[in-house]
């Protein structure tokens, strides 16, 4: 059986700029996806054309079975979009602007009544029902997009940026909300926000200038990091010299940073070659000694750094050149 999202080829050129650069994936049931990149990247680019807001300038998008460009109907009917920035009617009320969309998406009495009391509930709507969209705060504005992409029920759910203003309250509602819609639909989000890909999303795509560059589970992701089964140790400063060296004696032990910090407590970072488990072995150097430590954990990795490593590279030839002509 096919998909229910299938992107192939997808290409944007803005003039020179090409935005989004031949990108393949597809995208099944209970898929929540995260779309990671750094700024200009391409995610909303690519967002906007699986929408159907914008055509591309070659490969093509398919939803249910339905090609966004020849059967735009049938495709978006199945689809909620938050944009980004999430452009609303200032001059309509939320409540009016979530009739308004159940109504031109062709909902019946019935779906309609349903729809809006849902959206509004999960969004916490009600005290701001009847205020203008305008008058709205940064964040009442984004819960507002948010509730006109879920009124009809979608199948497949495409969010720019969906925590982006809210406070942390809201965020860790709307990340619930996600997660509590994700196993009978397609999401698709994008963000900056890496604690987001965990708490969210069951699958990254990685975009820099306009191309994948990793497509991976987020724990897939995290073990390619350098941090992936480094040891942490929290102890006395006065000791971190004594347990750099015992650290820097184990064989499988590529490497010993420190953080010394101005409480009494300071940090060592022991790091695995090829990223093996080395707990033991510094349990058991550390209890030979008889070395009195606050803390000691293990690190599953970290995706800035993973971030960083594939993007960077990937992302700023132009600036680096730039750099080095002026120097
Ligand atoms: N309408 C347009 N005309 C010309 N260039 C555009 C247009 N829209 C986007 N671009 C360019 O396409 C590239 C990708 O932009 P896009 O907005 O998709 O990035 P993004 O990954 O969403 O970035 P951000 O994280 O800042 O939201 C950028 O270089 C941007 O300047
Ligand atoms: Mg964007």
């Amino acid at each position: 059986m096919s998909s229910m999202v299938e992107i192939e080829g997808l290409t944007k050129k803005f003039g020179p700029i090409i935005a989004v650069d031949d990108m393949t994936f597809s995208v099944d049931c209970g898929e929540a996806l995260c779309f990671l990149g750094p700024n200009g990247a391409g995610k909303s680019t690519a967002m906007k054309m699986i929408t159907g807001f914008l055509p591309p300038t070659a490969g093509s998008v398919t939803v249910c079975g339905y090609d966004i460009m020849h059967h735009p109907i049938e495709a978006k009917r199945r689809i909620g979009y938050l944009p980004e920035g999430a452009p609303l009617y200032g001059d309509m009320t939320p409540l009016s602007l979530l009739h308004f969309v159940s109504k031109i998406r062709r909902l019946s009495r019935e779906q309609r009544k349903r729809g809006i009391e849902f959206a509004i509930e999960c969004l916490h709507l009600q005290n701001v029902l009847h205020q203008t969209i305008e008058t709205l705060s940064k964040g009442y504005k984004r819960r507002v997009g948010l509730a006109q992409a879920i009124v009809h029920d979608p199948d497949i759910l495409i969010l720019d940026e969906p925590t982006d203003g809210l406070d942390p309250n809201q965020k860790h509602e709307v990340r619930t909300l996600l997660r509590q819609m994700a196993s009978d639909k397609v999401i698709i989000i994008s963000t900056h926000i890496l604690e987001e890909v965990d708490e969210v999303s069951n699958r990254v795509i990685i975009i820099a200038k306009g191309r994948i560059v990793a497509d991976q589970t987020p724990i897939q992701l995290e073990e390619q990091s350098r941090f992936h089964n480094a040891v942490g140790i929290r102890i006395p400063t006065e000791r971190i010299e004594h347990c750099e060296a015992l650290l820097n004696g184990i064989g499988e032990v590529c490497a010993v940073e420190t953080a010394i910090q101005p409480s009494g407590l300071s940090e060592l970072m022991a790091f695995p070659t090829h990223g093996c488990e080395i707990l033991d072995s510094v349990r058991a150097v550390i209890n030979h000694e008889g070395l009195e430590t606050a803390e000691i954990f293990v690190e599953r990795g970290r995706l800035d750094d993973v971030f960083r490593d594939l993007t960077i590279g990937a992302a700023q030839p132009q600036q680096m050149s730039a750099l080095s002509e002026n120097h």
